[in-house]
């Protein structure tokens, strides 16, 4: 391969990687990498392009701003496009900044305004004659959402501004949330056993884009706006004036800025902030220095997403070295195996940092870390400890290669890597360590919200032998439940009464809770609103995984995972019985609408084999055209679904005189209803 080849497929892999990781961080608010590793990988791929623009692509993700709107809220374009900023990572790139601006200005002393990079994100207000009428977010800098609601659950917000400018007056800035309110955010939400924000900034994203205003208003955001959005109408030339003007008017504004007429100044203030920061109230990632002079700003113009007057200065992150003693392995609920880094005990931005993850095989090779190295270690965001570097000078004699290894520790099973992907994985899905994972997953709030089932009693079952998968939850009852630990016949009944009412969870939450790898909430939901029920999910991820690629947002990872999902004889066991317990596997919203569907009101009862399908299939299709499935015959059942060897219930339909259906006379009645629902007959109605 020669080298322009290499680096064309280095450059889609970095796309690959990026498009990823933009979506896990701006949509799903979970990133899986700091964001100082999502910029290297970012301006690396901006060099390869930069110095082989033949390879540039319309879609690199090098052309975008931030993140696509989620569903759900209303979208808002922006008058003016919500730039981004230019990232310098060292001193170097600062410098030659600052001299790009001395040469177009051809003058030494170029004043700029220095003030701290705030961690959240960023928000566009829209006033008309003074009062607060529009708030929206970034987006991807064109088109955002509409979340004034929740901006004005805000306190310090004024709804209505000082010495009101008459018509429209557009603001930016930025919602972050404090130190202080991240950290009692992530332990309720640990208590409660929901997943915890990784970073200050997507408690903030996930705070301001909930669906639920008064949500919002719990969660202790802060904003402070930086920007007036054309400045000229009001008579503002600088950047200095621009933050006196949003004073004035009475909106929160930092006030850490600084004016620099050199760079040594604006050195000095970098230093400074570079300690003052951890002691910030809020999460800082860098210093944005821009042009003072807003008149000239026309002079330097902008590049696709970022104007060239003001760039972003990145802190380095706090580094210590301290000494690896061990590198643990944990098994996942998906089955991966995670390598765990631990470390004699390191001060790092606040707190004491024992452990940190090592993510993968790949990780650990490309840095060589082995057990008994001298390690340098550093928190991304400020939160997630991180290792970013061995002192190989201090490497003691005899240390190993570490290998993550090739059988589970829990269950002594292979543990596999398979081809394109990072991870090694247990392959047993019946292992202890998955299923009690997948367990608490299946019970969390953001899956079937199962109030009362925590780790705790999981592990509690687990031993005892009560549960051994997911859908044995629904097989446990009030007495059994009673005979655990530390609990009284009061809880146990409240327990079972929450297990009872998960059953009616949204499609949404039921997908998520199954635990496929790489669904998680956002995705769970949006593939409840495009199948609108499981089983029809089921239908297209089995056959048509190709079909399934070309749906919007759903990329050939996803596909892949559904199909191996549902392949899988053992899951299929498992939704059948969760079938069969009558948790939900409908959209609801069809709630509603199924009064329209062919068979609304109609009772089904299955007994006996079926030649073309399963009896939770042929329920699953029962459900899909509005009918209802029982498991005993009675006199309200419309008709008897009898199979091969069939049981009493066919003994019980004769006597009762309920209408029996061969499984012939079952498939043509289905026939004629799919057709009758079909969106032809919508259109024919
Ligand atoms: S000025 C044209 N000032 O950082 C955009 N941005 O990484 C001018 N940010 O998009 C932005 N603190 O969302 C500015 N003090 C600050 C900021 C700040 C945080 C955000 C902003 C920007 C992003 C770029």
């Amino acid at each position: 391969m020669n080298d322009l080849e290499s680096l064309r497929e280095r450059a889609g892999k970095l796309r690959e990687e990026l498009t990823r990781h933009a979506l896990l961080y701006y949509v799903e608010d979970a990133p899986e990498i700091s964001d100082f590793q999502y910029d290297a990988l970012m301006r690396e791929l901006q060099d390869i392009e930069k110095a082989n623009p033949e390879l540039v692509t319309a879609d690199s993700p090098t052309h975008r701003i931030g993140g696509a709107p989620r569903e759900g809220f209303v979208k808002v374009t922006h008058e003016a496009p919500m730039m981004s900023l230019d990232n310098a990572l060292n001193r170097e790139e600062l410098l030659s900044f600052y001299s790009r601006l001395q040469e177009t200005m051809h003058t030494d002393s170029v004043e700029v305004l220095c003030e701290p990079k705030i961690d959240g994100l960023a928000v566009s207000l829209v006033y008309e004659d003074g009062l607060l009428m529009l708030g929206s977010t970034r987006g991807d800098g064109r088109t955002g959402e509409d979340v004034t609601a929740n901006l004005r659950t805000i306190k310090t917000l004024p709804l209505r501004l000082k010495e009101g400018p008459a018509g429209r007056f557009e603001v930016r800035g930025e919602v972050c949330i404090d130190k202080k309110s991240f950290a009692a955010l992530n332990a309720a939400r640990e208590e409660k056993g929901e997943s915890l924000f990784a970073n200050p900034r997507n408690a903030a994203a996930g705070s301001l884009r909930t669906l639920d205003p008064r949500e919002t208003a719990k969660r202790g955001l802060k904003i402070y706006l930086y920007q007036i959005v054309e400045p000229e109408r009001f008579g503002v030339e600088t950047q200095a004036a621009m933050l006196d003007r949003i004073v004035s008017l009475g909106l929160p504004m930092q006030g850490a800025q600084r004016l620099c007429r050199n760079i040594s100044e604006v050195n000095a203030y970098l230093d400074e902030w570079e300690n003052k920061r951890f002691e910030h109230p809020i999460d800082t990632d860098g210093v944005v220095v821009k042009l003072n002079d807003i008149t000239l700003r026309p002079l330097f113009g902008t590049t696709a997403k970022a104007p060239k007057w003001a760039i972003a200065y990145k802190f380095p992150p706090e580094e210590k070295v301290t000494q690896l003693r061990a590198i643990e392995v944990t098994v996942g609920r998906t089955g991966v195996l995670t390598p765990t880094a631990v470390f004699d005990p390191v001060h790092l931005a606040g707190t004491v940092v024992r452990r940190a993850g090592l993510h993968n095989q790949d990780e650990i090779d490309r840095m060589d870390v082995r057990v008994g190295d001298f390690v340098r270690v550093h928190k991304a965001g400020e939160i997630i400890p991180e290792i970013s570097g061995v002192d190989l000078s201090k490497r003691p004699a005899g240390a190993v290669p570490f290998r993550i290894p090739s059988e589970c520790p829990v269950c002594g099973s292979a543990a596999v890597r398979l081809p394109g992907e990072a991870a090694v994985k247990c392959t047993n899905s019946a292992c202890p360590a998955q299923m009690k994972e997948r367990i608490i997953y299946f019970a969390s709030r953001s899956a079937m919200d199962i109030t009362g089932l925590g780790e705790k009693i999981i592990d509690q079952l687990v031993e005892k032998d009560m549960l051994h998968d997911y859908a044995g939850i629904y097989a446990l009852n009030a007495e059994e439940l009673a005979s655990l630990d530390r609990m009284g016949m009061r809880s146990a009944q409240n327990l079972a009464g929450a297990i009872e009412r998960s059953k009616q969870r949204p499609l949404g939450a039921v997908i998520n809770a199954l635990g496929i790898s790489n669904i998680g909430e956002k995705t769970a939901n949006d593939l409840a609103a495009r199948y609108r029920s499981l089983r029809e999910l089921e239908r297209v991820s089995r056959e048509e995984e190709e079909k399934l690629e070309l749906a919007d947002g759903i990329g050939p990872v996803l596909a892949k995972s559904l199909h191996a999902w549902f392949s899988e004889p053992h899951n299929q066991q498992l939704l059948s019985r969760l079938e069969a317990a009558g948790v939900n596997f409908y959209e609801s919203g069809e709630e509603t609408d199924r009064s329209s569907l062919p068979w609304h009101g109609l009772k089904f009862v299955l007994t006996g084999e079926l030649s073309s399908m399963t009896r939770s299939e042929a329920g699953g299709k029962i459900r899909l055209m509005g009918g209802d499935t029982s498991e005993s015959v009675s006199k309200k059942t419309d008709f008897v679904v009898v199979g091969s060897a069939p049981g009493s219930k066919y003994a019980k339909a004769v006597k009762l005189g309920v209408a029996i259906l061969t499984e012939e006379e079952f498939l043509k009645k289905l026939n004629e209803a799919e057709q009758n629902n079909s969106p032809a007959a919508e259109v024919m109605k």
